[in-house]
């Protein structure tokens, strides 16, 4: 067995390989089967390949935890997560923001991009729960990172984007229309609210009851949200009033991110003709709909996956999607959309593995639990 000497003991085994054979180690979360997150998790360090034309080496500054990295530790994704040549298993993580540390002369003028500048994951299960990556050119796809942290970078290609597009490609939404949106407090329902009202859409917004309600409430208000109600609430006479009165004008999209009862209940306040979008399952109860809103008032109900949008191979996507993360960054920029309620915690090398372990096994611990009101997001590197 390979002994490697280290000269003193607070240095990890990345910082001695690195300094001895000049090649960095990344400190990646993988496992070899799925299951519960806390128990199938261990932490893994590998050299990075050498660097070739068509490469660019990362270094990871933040990545965070969502409910689909869960879910793909789980084993109930559609997509695997990625594994690599020299880890036994797959690589968490599919969103996060890296910056740029070496690239080849190729991916440089492909990309436009040189040491320093900012990229973000371009396919699913890059692997983002890593201090070092290696990625091709189709991987990844640069960010303007002026004005950004680190925190608003990392969560901005999932959840945003998929608020983004909910709110612009179901309905021809106008200022002044509803939409009506439950797990209002999720990372995307955020993002709906703060969307919503920079495009002058109002909307009412859903939210388990809890001992903390009135200041979730505030939070999502201060955020733009125009009405936020509990679940128990939907079918409520005030409820009803409230478009009854003339308030508010009747919801023509509904956005999904629970299902079972609270997302039966949301879709009867759609209007005829209203579309009732499902992008989260997080109860995991079934979702029913009933017949009268498709026969007597023509709801239409929709899927919408971020995955299959950015897969989708039609011309000018990459494009697209460009200009869709350039209106977000300059809604972050002008701060009229905040990053999620986030809890940041640092995970990186400075840790000894086992630590790290633990780290990890507190974070999706934390990111899993119902009620939790808050983000967790790594901070693998400080921005320099
Ligand atoms: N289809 C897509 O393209 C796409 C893209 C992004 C996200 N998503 C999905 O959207 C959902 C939200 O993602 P996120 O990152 O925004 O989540 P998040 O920030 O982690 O928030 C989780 C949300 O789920 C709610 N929740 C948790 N357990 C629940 C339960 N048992 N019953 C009802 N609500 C529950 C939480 O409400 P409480 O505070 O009440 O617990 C919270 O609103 C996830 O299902 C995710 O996979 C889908």
């Amino acid at each position: 067995m390979l002994a490697i000497p280290l000269r003193k003991s607070r240095e990890t085994l990345a910082s001695f390989v690195t300094r001895r054979f000049r090649t960095t180690l990344s400190r990646c979360v993988t496992f070899e089967n799925s299951g519960r997150p806390t128990e199938v998790l261990r932490i893994t360090e590998v050299p990075l390949p050498p660097l070739t034309d068509t490469t660019l080496h990362l270094r990871f500054l933040a990545a965070p935890v969502n409910p689909a990295d869960i879910n793909q530790v789980e084993g109930v994704y559609p997509i695997s997560a990625r594994s690599l040549p020299d880890v036994d298993g797959f690589i968490g993580g599919n969103e996060g923001v890296a910056e740029v540390v070496a690239v080849g002369e190729r991916a440089a003028q492909q990309l436009n991009v040189q040491p320093g500048d900012w990229v973000l994951p371009a396919v699913p299960a890059f692997g983002t729960w890593r201090t070092y990556a290696a990625a091709e050119i189709h991987e990844v796809q640069k960010i303007p990172k002026e004005g950004l942290t680190a925190l608003q970078a990392a969560t901005l290609a999932v959840n945003p984007c998929t608020a983004y597009r909910m709110l612009k490609d179901f309905v021809q939404l106008q200022p002044g229309d509803t939409v009506v949106q439950n797990g209002a407090n999720s990372a995307v329902g955020q993002a709906v609210i703060q969307i919503a009202r920079a495009w002058g859409i109002r909307t009412l917004n859903v939210i388990r009851d809890r001992p903390n309600l009135e200041e979730l409430s505030r939070q999502l208000r201060d955020m733009g949200a125009d009405w936020v109600i509990r679940d128990t609430d939907l079918r409520s006479a005030e409820t009803r009033a409230l478009f009854a009165s003339g308030n508010a004008r009747k919801p023509f999209l509904a956005l999904n991110c629970v299902g079972g009862k609270a997302a039966t209940d949301m879709l009867r306040l759609l209007g005829n003709g209203g579309s009732f979008v499902t992008y989260g399952a997080m109860s995991r109860q079934p979702l029913t709909l009933p017949a009268s809103a498709f026969i007597f008032k023509d709801i239409s109900a929709h899927g919408y996956w971020m995955t299959r949008w950015m897969e989708d191979k039609r011309e000018g996507r990459r494009e697209e999607r460009a200009q869709m993360l350039n209106e977000l960054i300059g809604m972050l920029r002008a701060g009229t959309l905040w990053p999620p309620i986030a809890e940041v915690t640092r995970w990186g090398h400075e840790l000894q593995l086992e630590a790290s372990l633990d780290s990890m096994r507190s974070i999706v611990t934390a990111a899993g639990a119902g009620l939790a009101g808050k983000k967790q997001v790594m901070l693998m590197h400080d921005v320099e």
